[in-house]
């Protein structure tokens, strides 16, 4: 074991019925940055993500596309592993439940909640949507829809079930113990609410179709998808081996991040079956909000869905990571605008930053003989606002380990609108003429308030903050959170490259968006 504190944080994982869309990436980069974050922390952080391969969408999709269900898997799976990519996420493996290791792990969870008397056989009535590839009771539809608007059918067939009718209790005690456990906190009233309502058993195997992990006692059976998915996470550390060093290191997992969509699932069924497995529940889960597009929901059949990687394109890969964890207090629904993308871009980027980086970088260049300036004694708004970069990653940290990214950064842009009031204030460009040894002291102190700023947007922006971090002449080994102390300070007399923009504007072309 490492000896760290570890953070082992998980997306969810995705289905392989569609090509990945800007809600697969939302939810995998919120989790990126946080993994992120941690390691800059100097956490132990274990990442991962990966693909639901199983289940009956699935093997309609593949059907569809005339491909067996595995060759189709390959291949959709393989689009969300570009898509990390070019997303930059720096998941520490990408796990399929169609592998061997989980399909072990599946059946071993599979045989200790018979084992435990958790799960009989019987039979199953009822409604089934396979989009949602959830079980709807009676009360449940809405105009005879899921209340997700899904089409459902109903379905009879034998069944094993999992006594989820005797755990309300037992997760109604959990939930009062962990208050945090399920954020945001209207999120968890629901979930309490639904607990309340009373739970019925519920279906874990299904006969009709056979696209998943078999019932080694029953093979007729495969089982219900979701009771396969949700185990992913403890594939990835070693279950059902207890006594592995990744299991005693990260189980119990620190986060789920989830839509809101499949909160349910994760906060309901899959702490009953871990409780009821003799496990520990993970930490957290976090359910965040739903991106629409330009005010519409976004649905194949509406042709609205937006393609991450065309974003990227247009607007550049750091501009997209910053715009979808600012734009939208995270855990509340958004709405994509490109009018408002380019806005967050030259307002935020270009203006705010990038703007205050080039000017303390280039007045350096041109003023500082290129090497950082050797500052005199601090005035009281030096000392002001290296106090407020310093304190930064506390507050960073706080709002954080609440997931509130757009907290986050309306903090460190609270500090990036100070220097640049600082900047305008002190008037460095007169000061060259006037007093030399004062440019240099306001010059260092904006250098060094902007090491703190880029060091922080690391694990929003790692690309550009690399840049602003190589023109500061700041060693590889110096970006970590730990570096953020006068001691790691930049050393006056240090040679700089020249500087180049890092966060140009955008302006628009006819066929930009
Ligand atoms: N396979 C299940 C999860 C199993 S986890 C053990 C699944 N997959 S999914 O591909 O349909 O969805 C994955 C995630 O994408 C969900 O968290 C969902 O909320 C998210 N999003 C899908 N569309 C979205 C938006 N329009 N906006 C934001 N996120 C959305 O569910």
């Amino acid at each position: 074991m490492s000896g760290r504190d570890s953070y082992y944080i998980t997306t969810p994982i995705y289905y392989v019925n569609d090509s990945p869309h800007i809600g697969h990436a939302y939810t995998s980069l919120a989790c990126d940055v946080l993994a992120r974050f941690m390691r800059l922390d100097g956490k132990d952080v274990l990442f991962l993500t990966g693909t639901d391969e199983h289940g009956q969408k699935v093997e309609k999709s593949a059907a569809a596309a005339g491909l067996d269900p595995q060759a189709f898997a390959d291949r959709v799976s393989q689009n969300f592993r570009d898509l990390a990519k070019r997303m930059n996420f720096s998941n520490d493996d990408f796990i399929r439940t169609t592998e061997p290791r989980h399909i072990t792990a599946a059946q071993a969870l599979w045989d200790k909640l018979t084992e435990k008397g958790e799960i009989t056989l019987g039979s199953y009535a009822g409604w089934y949507s396979v989009r949602d590839e959830a079980f709807y009771g009676e009360s449940e539809l809405v105009n005879g829809k899921a209340p997700t608007g899904a089409d459902v059918e109903w379905v009879e067939e034998p069944s094993y079930f999992f006594k989820l009718s005797a755990w309300g209790d037992r997760l109604l005690e959990f939930y009062d113990a962990n208050p945090d456990f399920i954020a945001p906190r209207s999120r968890r009233n629901e979930v309490v609410s639904f607990v309340k309502s009373g739970l019925r058993d519920l279906s874990v195997s299904r006969t009709s179709f056979s696209w998943g992990i078999p019932v080694l006692s029953d093979p007729k059976h495969v089982q219900y998808v979701w009771l396969d998915a949700l185990a992913n996470y403890i594939t990835e550390v070693d279950y059902p081996d207890l006594a592995s060093e990744k299991w005693r290191q990260y189980w119990p997992a620190d986060l789920h991040m989830v839509g809101k969509d499949i909160l349910r699932f994760h906060a309901v069924y899959w702490p009953a079956f871990l409780m009821a497995a003799d496990l520990a529940p993970p930490k957290r889960i976090f359910a965040h909000g739903w991106w629409t597009n330009e005010g519409q929901k976004i649905s194949k059949s509406l042709g609205n869905v937006i393609d991450p990687l065309r974003l990227i394109e247009t607007y550049g890969l750091d501009p997209l990571r910053y715009f979808l964890l600012r734009e939208v207090p995270f855990g509340h629904d958004g709405d994509f605008s490109h009018a408002q993308m380019i806005k967050r871009i030259n307002t935020d980027l270009a203006n705010d930053l990038g703007n205050l980086a080039q000017r303390v970088l280039s007045m350096i260049n041109k003023n500082c003989g290129g090497r950082v300036p050797e500052p005199g004694p601090l005035a009281p708004a030096d000392e002001t606002l290296l106090a407020a970069a310093r304190g930064l990653l506390a507050t960073v940290r706080a709002e954080l380990a609440e997931q509130a990214f757009h907290r986050a950064l309306e903090a460190i842009w609270t500090v990036i609108s100070d220097s640049n009031r600082y900047v305008d204030e002190q008037a460095p460009w007169t000061l060259r003429k006037t007093d030399q040894a004062r440019m240099a002291s306001v010059l260092y102190v904006l250098a060094e308030t902007v090491r703190h700023l880029a060091i922080l947007v690391q694990p929003v922006m790692p690309d550009s903050a690399a840049k602003l971090l190589d023109q500061l002449a700041v060693a590889a080994d110096r970006r970590g959170f730990g570096a953020l102390t006068p001691a790691d300070a930049l050393k006056p007399g240090t040679e700089l490259p020249p500087p180049t923009g890092v966060f140009p504007r955008y302006v628009p072309q006819d066929s930009a968006a």
